[in-house]
């Protein structure tokens, strides 16, 4: 165990968030999440310079936490970190099965999760390097994930479902916009769009939670752009927008330009 300053006040942290959990459950999460190895990781993303302070959980799923942190500069930066269980394994396998660049990829659980986050973080930063309204990718290290926070200093940005949209025919557009930019410049499907993965930031759309997007050359893409395409719809349509016919929306994304 290192013994300096930087991880005397990491436990520290973790022992107050632990006790600070209001319900059982929560404090269940936070030993599960907190195992050793994820405790030294946070640690070398501490010595590494990307986190200064750990601040507080935005997010306790099944598979994972998502954390508000600081960088050396004060900063808010956001860390997810994916548990090394069985849930998380089973939803991510099928996704992995038939995308290339997990071939060869074999062997325990915890790998095959740490290939997950990498693979969230090399998903995000092909489409925030298309233009897509994506938090920006800072470094990916084991089972997790650091980028950029979207929120305000109280809080974080809320999800687009928790919102009422002022113009929400204007996010509909956008949102399309963005799928069409994820298939042609960044090659991805995101394949778990929907209202619980788009956050509502400064009266923008955010799409989040990028781990299982695939390739447009994926076995499955057709399915899971129609499903993104569905999910979009059926939200929207919900909120009083005329939305568009799927397929000529599914056309208008993967049409081959001239
Ligand atoms: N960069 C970010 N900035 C602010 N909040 C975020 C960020 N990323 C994720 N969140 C919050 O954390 C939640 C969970 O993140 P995400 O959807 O990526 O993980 P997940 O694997 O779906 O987790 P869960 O199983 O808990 O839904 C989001 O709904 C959102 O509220
Ligand atoms: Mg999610």
């Amino acid at each position: 165990m290192p013994r300096d300053e930087a991880y005397d006040k990491l436990e520290h942290k973790l022992m107050a968030l632990r006790q600070t959990s209001r319900t059982g459950d929560e404090r269940q999460t936070m030993s599960e999440v907190f195992d050793k190895g994820t405790i030294l990781s946070i640690y070398k993303l501490m010595k590494d310079g990307i986190i200064d302070t750990l601040e507080h959980p935005i997010s306790t799923g099944k598979e994972g936490n998502v954390f508000a942190a600081r960088d050396p500069q004060g900063k808010m930066i956001a860390l997810k970190i994916y548990r090394v269980s069985n849930a998380t394994f089973n939803r991510i396998s099928r996704y992995i099965e038939g995308d290339k660049r997990f071939r060869g990829l074999s062997g325990s659980r915890r790998k095959i999760i740490m290939a997950w986050a990498s693979k969230e973080f090399r998903n995000l930063q092909r489409m925030y390097d298309a233009g897509i309204n994506v938090p920006k990718p800072l470094r990916f290290h084991r089972n997790m994930v650091v980028m950029e926070y979207i929120g305000t200093e109280d809080s974080a940005a809320p999800l687009i479902k928790d919102v009422v949209l002022e113009d929400p025919d204007r996010i509909y557009e956008d949102l399309l916009r963005q799928m069409k930019l994820m298939y042609k410049e960044a090659g991805l499907v995101h394949a778990d769009l929907s209202e619980y993965n788009i956050l509502y930031s400064q009266q923008n759309a955010v799409i989040i939670d990028v781990g299982q997007a695939v390739l447009i050359e994926h076995l499955n893409t057709k399915d899971f752009l129609y499903r993104d395409i569905d999910n979009i719809n059926r939200f929207f349509r919900s909120r009083g927008v005329e939305v568009k016919n799927r397929d000529d929306i599914f056309k208008n994304i993967t049409e081959m330009e001239e």
